[in-house]
């Protein structure tokens, strides 16, 4: 997708503040050629291994590898599958036969190069190989760049559910070159634009109404202000709460249903940011049917989601979506956390919502 990502040539910093797990969101259009300078300066070491995926590698790999070379810097490439499929044991256990061919030891650092499936396998290997290696976030997809490629979150999925292996393991930083995105189709790139939505509506009303301002006009999205501003509502929250133990839980605004749609329908038939917007209009819903949110707010979320580019998905019926509601991760102890909003740009967490609840929103995307 071509766009204006050419706005700025100065590199923002954005700091995720955790003690000695400190880290910086850096930000700039073509930061993909100063990568083997950041991390010269930053640890040295011995070897570095890119995980990725084929088609990244196409595009950006010669380069990389050339950028690497200039600065003599070595480093090996490690391509997994696809799809969601990677994020599996097998594709883990291949990985890490990889890490002990190049004869990586401690030292080594391992690049997360691509999108949320690759960044949450590539965390997950640096956070037990050896008990823990560093490794850098460099999110491809608009996604990745404003979510999952921050915070530490890595895992892989089982036959039981998404995610449900995983760990906390900070990367040592997130470099984001949203140039990235001119290689990617529009709708993988609008997908990105749901998760940037959400972070207006659950902290930030004035960002909200910048976002609701840009959506006006799509093609000239503003890509790089919105990527930073999300990014430094997530460093914030994911600052004063790591472990998700509290505000953490803000983020999953929409994800409930979101992610019990995506399983439904298919994840190779909705992009995992259109499951979310879906799923904020449920959870909208559902803040003004029990009050959290007045009418009139109500209605303007709707019509800020109606804005973005969705695919039409199919009807369904509330027993299609309650086994994956019920294996929800946010399901403790048969109290449910659900994320609503108690006015536009302030999410909270409440137990008082029913399951029977969460179905019926589902009218709203009749
Ligand atoms: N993607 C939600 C989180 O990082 O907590």
């Amino acid at each position: 997708m071509q766009s204006n990502y050419s706005k700025n040539s100065k590199m923002i910093n954005i700091p995720v503040k955790l003690g000695e797990k400190s880290y910086g969101i850096y930000i700039q259009n073509e930061l993909i050629k100063s990568i083997p300078i950041i991390l010269k300066k930053e640890v040295n070491p011995k070897n570095i291994i890119i995980i990725s995926q084929d088609i990244i590698i196409q595009n950006y790999g010669k380069e990389l590898l050339e950028n690497f070379n200039k600065n003599n810097l070595t480093c090996e490439i490690i391509s997994i599958a696809n799809s969601e499929n990677a994020k599996s044991l097998n594709e883990y256990d291949k990985v890490i036969k990889k890490l002990f061919d190049f004869k990586c030891d401690r030292s080594s650092i391992i690049l997360a190069l691509g999108g949320g499936v690759v960044g949450d396998l590539a965390g997950f290997v640096a956070s037990t190989f050896m008990r823990g290696i560093k490794y850098y976030q460099i999110p491809t997809t608009l996604l990745s760049m404003v979510d999952s490629s921050i915070g530490g979150k890595t895992g892989i999925n089982t036959k039981e559910g998404k995610n449900l292996i995983g760990s906390y393991h900070q990367p040592k930083a997130v470099l984001i070159d949203p140039y990235f995105l001119n290689s990617l189709p529009k709708e993988e790139v609008y997908s990105g634009l749901g998760e940037i939505v959400k972070y207006g509506f659950i902290k930030n009303i004035e960002f909200l109404e910048k976002v609701d301002y840009w959506l006006d006009d799509i093609k000239n999205f503003p890509f790089i202000e919105a990527i930073t501003e999300s990014c430094k509502i997530k460093a914030e929250i994911v600052s004063k709460d790591e472990m998700e133990s509290g505000l953490r839980r803000i983020l999953n605004f929409g994800h409930t249903i979101g992610h019990a749609i995506e399983a439904h329908v298919g994840y190779n038939k909705i992009r995992h940011g259109e499951a979310i917007a879906y799923g904020m209009l449920c959870a909208g819903w559902i803040s003004e049917k029990n009050n959290f949110l007045n009418l009139n707010e109500f209605e303007k979320l709707v019509k800020i989601i109606k804005k973005l580019p969705l695919p039409k998905i199919p009807q369904m019926q509330k027993d299609d979506l309650l086994p994956y509601i019920l294996k929800d991760k946010k399901n403790e102890k048969n109290k449910f956390n659900f994320i609503v909003l108690d006015k536009l740009g302030n999410a909270i967490s409440t137990d008082k919502i029913s399951i029977n609840k969460i179905l019926e929103s589902l009218i709203i995307l009749s």
